[in-house]
């Protein structure tokens, strides 16, 4: 490891070691090690389909971008057989350490709980794949009915007794966020006393707002991502590197600075 890396790494576990209030916050980029693409990095999910066709507006009015919609979930969550990469577990092992206040993810995989995070610490901003609800009669039917009818060829599963338009329990374009969770995030974000963000353009709002509200507040921010944001010249300390391997090696050295006290 270069040494301008690895004293960034040592600052980064420093201020781990230190906080009284660590908040971190992930988008798809937290993810892709698992296998799931992301949106705007390389080859990401709108290098190759038009946002515009993700909105609700479309997913109600539109057939041909509800069958694409749903080719995405399949192909991007529900394709791969997912599961926690280094980065979910480094992140379950703070927690552990009693170093974690929350997890803010943009993120829809369910992976940060899968990595052993209790769902009272995980903040899904978007929503998540875990339900899938009729919007005509309200019937809520758990993913995995609606994979088992993907898998059997149902390009656009509807409602078995109304026939109405089965929707996942994310937010798409158009949507408001789930209010509850936004304003908790919000507030674990502004009395957060180091905030790191992981695997994130930081472009959308209001989820990028977090970053914001936490550096307002006095938090010392750390980014963790391949590329650039454009929050970096507000970060206390910058890492262009991978999810798993930097946050392993951030994790390991907070051990030894918490061992060695
Ligand atoms: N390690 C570190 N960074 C990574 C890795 C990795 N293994 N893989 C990808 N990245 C970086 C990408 O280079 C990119 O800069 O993570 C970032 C992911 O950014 P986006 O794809 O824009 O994802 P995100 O910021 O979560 O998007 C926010 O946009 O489309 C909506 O609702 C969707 O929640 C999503 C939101
Ligand atoms: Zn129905």
């Amino acid at each position: 490891m270069d040494t301008e890396l690895s004293e960034k790494i040592d600052k980064v576990a420093g201020l781990i070691a230190k906080s009284q209030r660590l908040v971190i916050f992930t988008g798809a980029g937290v993810s892709t090690e698992s296998g799931i693409p992301d949106f705007r990095g390389p080859g990401g999910l709108w290098t190759r389909f038009d946002p515009d066709d993700f909105t609700i507006d479309r997913f109600l009015s539109n057939l041909e971008c509800r069958r694409k919609q749903w080719y995405i979930f399949r192909e991007g969550i529900l394709g791969h057989k997912a599961s926690p990469n280094a980065a979910h577990i480094a992140i379950a092992e703070l927690y552990r350490m009693g170093r974690l206040d929350c997890v803010i993810t943009q993120n829809i995989d369910g992976l940060h709980q899968r990595a052993g995070l209790p769902d009272e610490i995980v903040f899904e901003l978007h929503g998540n794949m875990r339900w899938a609800v009729c919007l005509d009669c309200g019937r809520r039917y758990p993913f995995e009915e609606v994979k088992r009818r993907l898998d059997a060829g149902e390009e656009i599963p509807a409602c078995s007794p109304c026939r109405g338009v089965i929707k996942p329990d994310v937010v798409m374009f158009g949507e408001q966020l789930p209010y509850d969770v936004l304003e908790e995030a919000g507030r674990r974000s502004r009395r957060a006393d180091v905030f790191i963000v992981i695997g994130s353009t930081l472009v959308v709002y209001p989820a990028a707002y977090m970053p914001m509200y936490a550096v307002q507040s006095g938090a010392r921010l750390v980014i963790i991502n391949l590329g650039e944001t454009p929050m970096d010249k507000l970060a206390t300390v910058l890492i262009s590197g991978k999810a798993g391997e930097t946050m392993s090696a951030i994790v390991q050295k907070v051990k030894e600075k918490l061992d060695s006290r």
